[in-house]
C-alpha cells in the first residue's frame, strides 16, 4: 500500500493547489494526517477530491486527472456509473439498514456463487479487511488449528492478523531469506497475535513444503493474493498455485484466495478462474460494488457450514442495502456485458503505447500483473516476490508517477501500487492522453536525474541511459 509520495521535480509543471492546501491545514486539526486512511496522507500534497466521472477525477482546485488509481481498484466500471448509481438510488429510497435481510443480499451472493462457479456459500461484509479476518477465523474453526501462513509483501487489510510482513522499504527488515521474520506493521499488534501468522516467500514452493513439514499440524490456512497486488501485481510462476493447492491438500491446510483486488477483474470468476484453481475459501470486495462498500467471504459448503452455529460473524452494516444493491447491479453488468473484455483490451492498449515510449529509450523495464491491473518496474529481471521490488529502479518510477500526476494522469505515486483500468478508460482520447503524459513525465524525470534530483535505486539503475 502506498506511502507518502516524494515531491515532483523542478522539471515538472506546478499545479494550482491553494484550496487543497487550505483544506489540508483545516483537516489536520481534526483528522490525524488530514485524511481517513494512512494511505491517503501525503503531507502538503494530500489530494482532496471534488468529484469523479467515468475514468476522470477532479480535485477541489478543479485540476482534472485521468484516474489510474480508481480508489485502489474498486471502481471497475468508472466513477458515477449511471447503471449502478440508478439502481442503488432506487433501492436506498426503501430504507438502508434494518439488521434484517433483503432480497438484494440473497441475489448478490447468488451472483457471486454463479460468477465464481466454485463458491457454494458466502456472507457479506463491509470491507475487505473484515472479509479476510472472517475467512481466517472460519479456517481456524474448520481445521481446529491456529496458525495462518501469509506471503511477504501481501496486503490483506488492516486487522491485526493481516499486518504482518506487509510493506517495509528495507528488505533486511523481513529477515533472512531462508528464515523470514514476522514483521508487525506499526505498533499495537499483540505479540501473541503476531506469532500466529507465519510469513513465507511468494513463489517459493520448496520453502512452503519445508514449512509444512515442520509446522503443518498447526497451520489452518494459507492466505494468498493470487498476484502480489502490493508490489505491482507480481504474477505467480507457472504452476505455483497448482503446486500450492496440491501441497495444502496433502497437509489438510485450507487455501484462501484473497481476491479483493483480482475478483471479478481478471475473469468473471476472478483469479481462481484465471489460474484454474479451486481454493477452499475466498474473499472479495473492491470490484464487486464499483466503489460502494460491498465485500464478502465465501467458499466450499462444508467449510462455510461452520457458520452460523460454531463461528461468530455479524455486523450492523453487513449486507446493508446500498452495498447489496451495488453488488447486484455491478455483478450483473460484469456477467451480462462485455465490460471485462473492454477493460482487458484497454489495459493492453495502454501497455502497447507505453512500450512504444519505453523501447527506444533503452531503459530496462518489465510489466507486472494483468492488463486490467498492471505495474511497470524499471528492472532487467522479472520480479517473483516482494523483495525484488527493492531491486527495481523505483526512485525513477516514483518520479515518473509524480510527473504524471502534475500533468493530468494519476497513478498511485508509489511504485508498489499497480495502475487500475476501468471500463470508462476506453472512452474518448483517454488512452492516448495517458501515454503522452507518461512520455512527458518520463522525459522530465530523466532530465531531473541528469541534474541529480532523482536518486538511482535498485540493481537496474546503473544501466539506465542518462537523460534523453
Ligand atoms: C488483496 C487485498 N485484501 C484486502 C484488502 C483490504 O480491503 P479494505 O480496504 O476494503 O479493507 C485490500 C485493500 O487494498 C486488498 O488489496
Amino acid at each position: 500500500m502506498a506511502t507518502e509520495p516524494q515531491a515532483s521535480t523542478t522539471h515538472d509543471p506546478v499545479l494550482p493547489r491553494g484550496r487543497q492546501l487550505a483544506m489540508y491545514r483545516r483537516a489536520t486539526k481534526t483528522l490525524p494526517g488530514g485524511a481517513n486512511s494512512n494511505f491517503r496522507t501525503w503531507g502538503e500534497d494530500t489530494i482532496y477530491v471534488d468529484r469523479g466521472k467515468g475514468g476522470r477525477v477532479w480535485d477541489i482546485d478543479q485540476n482534472e486527472y485521468v484516474d489510474l488509481r480508481m480508489g485502489y481498484g474498486p471502481v471497475m466500471l468508472g466513477h458515477g456509473d449511471d447503471r449502478v448509481d440508478g439502481f442503488v438510488n432506487e433501492r436506498m429510497r426503501r430504507g438502508v439498514s434494518f439488521s434484517l435481510t433483503t432480497e438484494d443480499e440473497v441475489r448478490a451472493m447468488e451472483l457471486l456463487c454463479e460468477l465464481t462457479g466454485w463458491v457454494d456459500m458466502a456472507r457479506m461484509t463491509v470491507s475487505g479487511t473484515e472479509a479476510t479476518m472472517h475467512a481466517m477465523r472460519v479456517a481456524r474453526a474448520f481445521t481446529g488449528r491456529t496458525k495462518i501462513v501469509k506471503f511477504e509483501g501481501q496486503y490483506h487489510g488492516v486487522h491485526d492478523y493481516a499486518l504482518i510482513s506487509v510493506t517495509p522499504d528495507n528488505m533486511a527488515d523481513l529477515g533472512d531469506e531462508d528464515n523470514p521474520v514476522g514483521l508487525a506493521w506499526g505498533r499495537g499488534i499483540p505479540e501473541a497475535v503476531a506469532r500466529t501468522i507465519i510469513p513465507a516467500r511468494y513463489n517459493n514452493i520448496e520453502a512452503l513444503r519445508r514449512l509444512f513439514e515442520r509446522e503443518g499440524h498447526d497451520i489452518a490456512a494459507v492466505i494468498v493474493e493470487p498476484v502480489l497486488g502490493n508490489a505491482q501485481g507480481i504474477m505467480p510462476q507457472p504452476g505455483f498455485h497448482a503446486a500450492m493447492r496440491a501441497l495444502t491438500e496433502e497437509f489438510g491446510i485450507l487455501l484462501i484466495f484473497d481476491e479483493v483486488k483480482t475478483g471479478f477483474r481478471f475473469a468473471r470468476g476472478g483469479a481462481a478462474e484465471f489460474f484454474g484453481i479451486r481454493p477452499d475459501l475466498a474473499t472479495y470486495a473492491k470490484a464487486m460494488g464499483n466503489g460502494y462498500p460491498a465485500a464478502a467471504f465465501g467458499g466450499r459448503r462444508e467449510v462455510m457450514s461452520v457458520l452460523p452455529d460454531k463461528v461468530s460473524h455479524g455486523g450492523t452494516y453487513a449486507g446493508n442495502r446500498v452495498a447489496a444493491a451495488a453488488a447486484v447491479k455491478t455483478l450483473e453488468i460484469i456477467r451480462d456485458t462485455p465490460a471485462l473484455e473492454t477493460i482487458h483490451a484497454t489495459g493492453r492498449r495502454v501497455q502497447d503505447g507505453l512500450r512504444e515510449v519505453l523501447n527506444p529509450t533503452g531503459i530496462p523495464y518489465v510489466f507486472t500483473g494483468h492488463p486490467s491491473m498492471f505495474g511497470i518496474m524499471f528492472t532487467d529481471e522479472a520480479p517473483t516476490e516482494y523483495r525484488d521490488w527493492a531491486k527495481s529502479d523505483h526512485e525513477l518510477y516514483d518520479a515518473v508517477a509524480m510527473g504524471m500526476l502534475v500533468r493530468g494522469a494519476m497513478p498511485e505515486p508509489d511504485s508498489r501500487e499497480p495502475w487500475f483500468i476501468c471500463e470508462a478508460h476506453a472512452e474518448g482520447d483517454t488512452v492516448d492522453r495517458v501515454i503522452s503524459i507518461f512520455e512527458d513525465a518520463l522525459t522530465a524525470a530523466l532530465e531531473a536525474r541528469a541534474h541529480g534530483e532523482v536518486p538511482l535505486s535498485g540493481d537496474g539503475a546503473a544501466s539506465h541511459p542518462a537523460a534523453g
